[in-house]
């Protein structure tokens, strides 16, 4: 693993925070640690091609989700949808090497909320309902407070702005 990459990522994140005219948007969970992390995304369209121009991100995670989240949301700008599709976790932080086995499911989780994003993209039309508890669009910490959890099994690390 690239430490310095690492580092250089958790001091200056990119792409942190609310897309509120977002396109699509994906949540998810890690079971193995609690951590959470939801991915928006904006899309444009080049010479007939829907691709991705912009994605943004929050994370109650660990350090490592937050590196890989912050490259992977700079990476996929100009991506097109089918190129987006085919990014795994390992590409999608690619600055940072090969994870420790401890923090694979760490990077797994950006591209579980990109898989997440894209699949609810490609469901149209769109629902023009606003979102609910179970199906999140907005401000990450407001889903926490609003989604019924047991107390003390959500680890919340607040994130550099
Ligand atoms: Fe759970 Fe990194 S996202 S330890």
């Amino acid at each position: 693993m690239n430490e310095a990459a690492l580092q250089e990522a958790i001091a200056n994140p990119q792409n942190i925070g609310e897309m509120a005219d977002a396109d699509a948007v994906g949540t998810v969970g890690s079971p193995d640690c609690g951590d959470m992390l939801r991915l928006w995304l904006k899309f444009s369209e080049v010479d007939g091609k829907k691709i991705i121009d912009r994605a943004s991100f929050q994370s109650f995670g660990c350090q490592t989700a937050l590196a890989v989240a912050s490259m992977a949301t700079e990476l996929l700008k100009g991506k097109t949808i089918e190129q987006a599709q085919n990014l795994s976790a390992a590409e999608l932080g690619a600055p940072l090497g090969p994870l420790p086995p401890m923090k694979i499911h760490c990077g797994q989780m950006v591209e579980g909320a990109l898989r997440a994003a894209l699949n609810a993209s490609s469901q149209d039309p769109a629902p023009a309902t606003p979102p609910t508890p179970n199906q999140p669009s907005g401000n990450l910490a407001e889903s926490l407070v609003a989604a019924p959890t047991t107390a003390g099994r959500i680890k919340i690390s607040l994130l550099p702005r």
